[in-house]
């Protein structure tokens, strides 16, 4: 598969992006399917559409109260189009370094790149699900400002790098209002 950062390599789920290996994750799979409420499933859909190629999609919040579907929404979004879906799960202490890349050391001193779920769908063409939303901090919903506008990037300070969605890349926030 071809990205805008580099060429993905199947056999270790890796892409160089400015000459640095990143590992990225497995997509997430719930055994899940959405059923009634079409109208929602079309709203979600009407909201991740382009039709110009300067068009920048829109990343909807999907507000309700704890089970009403609102991930189960989410990924059958995805599903409906064929992508991969991402599951990021927000919460209080999520940091914006924690958003896109990791460093994991990999003995002798060496270091390897893990990418996010968020990251991974934005390299993959994929879905990112920001799950609970709600609860991430202002600084951490900051510091994604450039990947939500026309920018459609992010940049990783521990790896030194600067990430550009795939023009497929989507992205949906759940949030509990309770
Ligand atoms: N329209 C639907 N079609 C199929 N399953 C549904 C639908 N709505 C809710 N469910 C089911 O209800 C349960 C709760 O849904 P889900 O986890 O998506 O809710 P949630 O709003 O994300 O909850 P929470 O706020 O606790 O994360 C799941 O088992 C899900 O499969
Ligand atoms: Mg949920």
């Amino acid at each position: 598969m071809k990205a805008m950062n580099g060429v993905f390599s199947d056999t270790d789920r890796s892409i160089n992006i400015e000459g640095v290996q990143v590992h990225v994750a497995h997509p997430d799979e719930l055994p899940v399917k959405w059923v009634g409420q079409l109208d929602l499933l079309r709203q979600l859909q009407a909201a991740w559409l382009i039709i110009d190629p300067a068009d920048v999609p829109m990343t909807p919040r999907l507000l309700g109260k704890p089970g009403v579907g609102k991930t189960t929404l989410a990924y059958a979004g995805a599903v409906s189009l064929q992508r991969e879906a991402y599951i990021m799960q927000a919460t209080l202490d999520t940091r914006p370094e924690d958003l896109i890349i990791s460093p994991v050391i990999e003995g002798e001193g060496k270091l390897r790149y893990v990418a996010s779920p968020l990251v991974t769908a934005m390299v993959r063409g994929g879905v990112a699900i920001l799950d609970e939303g709600n609860r991430m901090s202002e600084k951490s919903w900051a510091s994604l400002a450039p990947l939500l506008d026309t920018r459609r990037y992010v940049e990783s300070i521990v790896a030194g790098i600067k990430i550009h969605a795939h023009e497929d890349f989507r992205m949906v926030a759940t949030m509990n209002d309770d």
